[in-house]
Formats: C-alpha cells, sequence, structure tokens
C-alpha cells in the first residue's frame, strides 16, 4: 500500500506544455481513475510517478516521501502500457516470470511455478504458457503485460488504458477482476481510461484532467449528477449530455446567468413516453416539438435524436415504441435534473 502525491507539477516537450501546474492525491488502497481526451496529459502523468519521465518543477512523494529524483527501480510501482511491451525472445511463462527472478527477491523456482499458474488462470492465457509471445494476439498480449504487472504485488499500479486492445468480453470479466484483485490486494491504482463504463465501475475517485490541468476531482456519481463544468460533463455519459441554448426549452425559470442547459439523454421527456412515469412529466415545464432525426436501437433502449429548431438533442427512448425518422414529437426534460452554465461553461 502507498499513496501518491504530486505537487505542482509541470512538464513541457519542446514548446508543448503537457501538464500545467498539476497537483493530484491518490490515497492508500484508492482506485484512481484519470480521464481526458487525447494529448491530456495523461501517460506523462503516470510516467512522472514512475520516474521514467522528470518534471521541469514540482514534486512526486510516495508514501510522504519525496521521490522526485529517485531512479525508477526505486519506486516501487508496476507500469502497465498503452501498447504491450514484452519480451520478444521470451515466452509467456518467461515474460509472466520476469519480475520475480530479480535476484534481490529471492523467490523459489516452485514458487515462481505456482505464482505464474495462478496468474495465467485468471487471465485465461493458461494454455499459452509455453508460446512465443510473438505469436499471441493483441489481446493475449494486453493480458500476459497485465499479469506481468499483477505477479510482483508492487505498492502502486499504474496502467495506462490496459484493456483498450481487448474484446468488450474479455474487457467486461478484466474490468471486475481488476477490481477484485485492487480491493483484496488493497493496491493503489492509478488507471489511465478513455472509456467512462471503466471510468464508472472500477473508480473509488475519477480526475479529469483538460490539457495538463486537472479540471476536477470526485467520485464517479459526483463527476457524473455535479460536473463543474461543460467540459467535464460531456466526459461521462453514453450517449452525450445534451448542451443546449437555454432558448430552446423557454418559459423555464432559470439562475441568473445561465447560457447552457445540460440534460442527460435519459432526462429527457417524450410525451407518451412509456419509460418516464407520469409523476415525474409533472416536473417538466415546457414541451417543444421536434422531428426524429435518427434511431439507434441497442436492444434494452433506443436512442433517438431529435432535432429541435436547429439543435440536435438526444434521447433515449422505449424499445417496446416504434420510432421512426421523420416523425414528430413532443419533448421536455426533468427541471431538477437539468444542470445550469454559464458563458464560460461552468456550472452555476
Ligand atoms: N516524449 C515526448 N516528446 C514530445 N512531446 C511529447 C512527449 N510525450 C508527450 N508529449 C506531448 O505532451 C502532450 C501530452 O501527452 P500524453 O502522452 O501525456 O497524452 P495522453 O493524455 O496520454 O494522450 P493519449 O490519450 O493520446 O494517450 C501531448 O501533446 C504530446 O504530444
Ligand atoms: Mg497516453
Amino acid at each position: 500500500m502507498a499513496n501518491i502525491q504530486l505537487k505542482h507539477i509541470n512538464k513541457s516537450f519542446g514548446s508543448t506544455k503537457a501538464l500545467k501546474s498539476l497537483d493530484l492525491e491518490i490515497k492508500h488502497g484508492e482506485f484512481f481513475v484519470l480521464l481526458g481526451p487525447t494529448g491530456a496529459g495523461k501517460t506523462t502523468t503516470l510516467r512522472i510517478i514512475a520516474g521514467l519521465e522528470k518534471p521541469d518543477q514540482g514534486a512526486v512523494f510516495i508514501d510522504d516521501e519525496d521521490v522526485t529524483n529517485l531512479q525508477p527501480a526505486y519506486r516501487d510501482t508496476a507500469f502497465v502500457y498503452q501498447q504491450y511491451s514484452l519480451y520478444p525472445n521470451y515466452n509467456v511463462f518467461d515474460n509472466l516470470a520476469f519480475p520475480l527472478r530479480s535476484p534481490i527477491r529471492k523467490i523459489s523456482q516452485s514458487e515462481i511455478q505456482t505464482k505464474v499458474q495462478e496468474i495465467a488462470n485468471l487471465l485465461k492465457i493458461d494454455d499459452k504458457l509455453r508460446s512465443s509471445v510473438t505469436s499471441l494476439s493483441g489481446g493475449e498480449m494486453q493480458r500476459v503485460a497485465i499479469g506481468r504487472a499483477l505477479i510482483r504485488k508492487p505498492n502502486i499500479f499504474l496502467m495506462d488504458e490496459p484493456l483498450s486492445s481487448l474484446d468488450a468480453k474479455l474487457r467486461e470479466i478484466l474490468r471486475l477482476e481488476l477490481k477484485r484483485i485492487q480491493m483484496e490486494m488493497e493496491a493503489t491504482i492509478l488507471y489511465v481510461t478513455h472509456d467512462q463504463v471503466e471510468a464508472m465501475t472500477m473508480a473509488d475517485n475519477i480526475g479529469v484532467l483538460n490539457q495538463g490541468m486537472l479540471e476536477q476531482v470526485g467520485t464517479p456519481a459526483e463527476i457524473y449528477n455535479r460536473p463543474c463544468s461543460t467540459y467535464v460533463a460531456s466526459r461521462l455519459g453514453s450517449p452525450r449530455i445534451n448542451l443546449v441554448p437555454t432558448s430552446l426549452f423557454e418559459s423555464e425559470v432559470l439562475p441568473p446567468g445561465t447560457t447552457t442547459l445540460g440534460i442527460r439523454p435519459e432526462d429527457i421527456l417524450l410525451k407518451d413516453n412509456h419509460n418516464h412515469p407520469s409523476s415525474k412529466q409533472k416536473s417538466a415545464m415546457t414541451w417543444v416539438d421536434g422531428t426524429v432525426s435518427s434511431v439507434e436501437n441497442l436492444g434494452a433502449e433506443i436512442i433517438l435524436e431529435i432535432s429541435v429548431n436547429g439543435e440536435e438533442v438526444q434521447a433515449i427512448a422505449d424499445p417496446e415504441k416504434n420510432y421512426n425518422a421523420g416523425e414528430n414529437l413532443e419533448l421536455s426534460f426533468l427541471t431538477e435534473k437539468a444542470l445550469h452554465f454559464n458563458q464560460d461553461g461552468q456550472l452555476i
């Protein structure tokens, strides 16, 4: 177990400011997810904690000790890279066993055998132990890379989109497994992802990075329900939150300064939509006319794109009902669920 603190980290590559005065605190045994679009500085943050990159300014603390000038080997972290990085000349077994074979560890051959087998079973690669890693599929290689990090039980795991190259089913299994292992080991994990399902389901806390700056830190529920800005609001939720001008739904009593309404697709009301009980519909203030521009049937729900006064609004609809493109309908929203943003995109 270990905690991590980053204090006022600045890091530039040439003229690119990758991190700008970044402060971050991750507690013992916490599963912390870093969210942000490409180029936001996620990998750079992980590399600075691992010691693979040195900050221009600021300090890194692990377990309250200043490790800013410490070599990577002296920080007890395990890194799972965005792209699998295995030893190509070794087979799967030897790749998994590698971290255990360090002379300072003095782990017996039979213990190594047991641990490798255990991890291989967990990640469902036990039938590949004697295969060369170059013969593996991308998903299999990534499982070996995750296994190599898990096998050694370090204090801190740094994971850079470790599941992104896997198929949906395996992702789901490993998502649960990683969370289970983390709780069992009480490990501290800093996990980078683009995948909001991973963020929502695994994180104790989520940090949202925006161009090298941390825009908000909070629990998944806080980030989802009370995003501090339109930027954060649009990072979580699928389909995305609707960010529409206040003029779209008139006669709303709004806090002064509101220019944009944030309405989640599940909070859009459709007249006669069986999804929403009628008691909920009472809170709808105004109904406006829209035209269905596309219908996406996901089985358990339908996602409608509705054109309203030149704006596109996404709504979740009842799959039992038969919606068609071109159809006219009336829509509104749950007023108590709407978020109010000012012209700078900040939550009011
Ligand atoms: N070694 C490097 N040399 C030059 N520029 C770099 C280097 N590493 C990172 N950068 C730049 O720093 C910024 C942040 O990069 P980083 O890799 O941390 O982003 P990221 O959030 O991990 O993005 P992605 O989701 O695409 O992996 C980017 O603009 C990137 O081009
Ligand atoms: Mg990256």
